[in-house]
C-alpha cells in the first residue's frame, strides 16, 4: 500500500480515530488556531491534553472553553511555558516530567510569523528562530527520554514557508544582524525544524531508540497568526486571502497534526511530509506530499543540529 492509498480521495480525517482514552497529548501554543482545534479533536476522543502556553490567563479561558465543548471532564491542564525563554522552557519540561508519566506524542504547534522588525528573545536570538526552532529544540531535548520510555512522537507543525527565503540555513549570521526580512526569516525557522525533525529520525534509528517524529504543515488556515505577530501590509492581505477559498478553517489546519499524532505508525512514513494537498497545498486532502530535497540535506541538518545544542546548551546523547 502506498503512503496515502488508506487515506481514500477526502484524505486524513479525525473520522479515522477511534478511541484515545489513555493517551497523552502535549501541544505547544493552543490558545488559538489549530493548535486550539488539535486540543479539541483529541479530547472529543478521549485523550489527556497537557497544553504548553505562555499566558496563565489565556490558557484558563481556553481550559474552560475546551470543557464546554468537549465536556466538563475532560482532561485537559496547561503547563506555563514561554518558547522565548529557555529558562521557562526548562521549567515547564522539568514539571512535565514530573506530572506526566507517558507522553503518546509532543505535538510543536506554537509559532510567531513574519515579525515586522528584528526583535530578539530573552536569551538574545532573534525571535522567530528562538521561539519556533530553538525553544521547541531544547524541549524535545529535555522530554526525548520520557517519549522514548513511552514509545512516543514528536510532530513538528511546518510550513510551506521552507519553500522561500534561501532554502538554507544562514550559519555566519543566525540573528539576522545583516539582513533582516521577516519573511525569509520565518522560512528559515520553519525549515530548521523539519531538519530537526528529519536528523532527529537519523540519530533515533542510529541509536536504537522508540520515538518516532513526523512533520506536517496546516496549508494556508484561518488562524490568528498574522494578526498575531505579522506586519500591517500582511495582516491586510492574509485578512483578505482569508475570505476566499485560499484559505481554509482552522479545525481543517489541525488535520495534519492529529493525523501524525494519532495513525498507526505503520501507515505513516517519517521521511514524507503531511498537509493539504490541493492547489499550492493550500488547502485540501491531508496527505503525504514530496518534500523538497533541501528540506533534508544532510550537511546542513548536521551542523544545524550542533549549532542548536550550543544555543540551548543541551548536548543530546543520541
Ligand atoms: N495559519 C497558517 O496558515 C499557517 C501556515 C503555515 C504554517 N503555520 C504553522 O501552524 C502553527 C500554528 O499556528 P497558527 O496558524 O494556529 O497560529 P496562531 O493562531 O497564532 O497560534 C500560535 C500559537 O503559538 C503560541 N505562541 C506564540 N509565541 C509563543 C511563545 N513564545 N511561547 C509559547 N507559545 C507561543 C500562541 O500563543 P499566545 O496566545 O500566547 O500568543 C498561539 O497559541 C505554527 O507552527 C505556524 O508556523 C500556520
Amino acid at each position: 500500500m502506498s503512503a496515502n492509498s488508506q487515506f481514500g480521495k477526502q484524505g486524513w480525517t479525525p473520522a479515522r480515530i477511534d478511541s484515545l482514552a489513555g493517551k497523552t497529548y502535549l501541544i505547544t501554543g493552543t490558545t488559538s488556531g489549530t493548535g486550539f482545534e488539535a486540543a479539541r479533536i483529541l479530547l472529543g476522543k478521549g485523550a489527556e491534553v497537557v497544553m504548553l502556553n505562555r499566558n496563565e490567563q489565556k490558557a484558563a479561558g481556553v481550559i474552560a472553553d475546551l470543557k464546554q465543548r468537549v465536556g466538563a471532564g475532560s482532561k485537559v491542564s496547561n503547563v506555563k511555558m514561554d518558547l522565548a525563554d529557555l529558562a521557562s522552557v526548562r521549567a515547564a519540561a522539568e514539571e512535565i516530567l514530573t506530572k506526566v508519566p507517558k507522553i503518546d506524542a509532543l505535538i510543536c504547534n506554537a509559532a510567531i510569523a513574519q515579525v515586522p522588525q528584528q526583535q530578539l528573545t530573552k536569551d538574545g536570538f532573534e525571535s522567530q528562530l528562538g521561539v519556533n526552532h530553538y525553544g521547541h529544540f531544547l524541549l524535545c531535548s529535555l522530554l526525548f527520554d520520557r517519549l522514548n520510555e513511552s514509545r512516543g512522537r514528536i510532530v513538528v507543525v511546518a510550513s510551506e514557508g521552507y519553500k522561500m527565503g534561501s532554502k538554507t540555513i544562514q550559519f555566519d549570521d543566525m540573528n539576522w544582524d545583516k539582513n533582516y526580512s521577516p519573511n525569509a526569516v520565518y522560512s528559515q525557522s520553519k525549515l530548521a525544524q523539519m531538519m530537526f525533525a528529519y536528523e532527529l529520525q537519523d540519530r533515533v534509528k542510529a541509536a536504537g531508540k522508540q520515538v518516532t517524529a513526523y512533520v506536517c504543515h496546516p496549508g494556508a488556515s484561518a488562524t490568528s497568526l498574522i494578526e498575531n505577530s505579522g506586519s500591517r501590509m500582511s495582516k491586510i492581505i492574509f485578512g483578505l486571502m482569508a475570505k476566499t477559498p485560499l484559505v481554509q478553517s482552522a479545525e481543517k489546519g489541525a488535520y495534519g497534526q492529529v493525523m501524525l499524532a494519532t495513525e498507526p505508525t505503520e501507515n505513516l512514513d517519517q521521511k514524507a511530509y503531511y498537509g493539504p494537498t490541493g492547489f499550492q497545498n493550500f488547502t485540501g486532502p491531508v496527505r503525504a506530499s514530496e518534500v523538497a530535497p533541501h528540506a533534508q540535506d544532510k550537511v546542513t541538518m548536521e551542523r544545524l543540529w550542533s549549532v542548536s545544542e550550543k544555543a540551548v546548551g543541551f548536548t543530546w546523547n543520541i
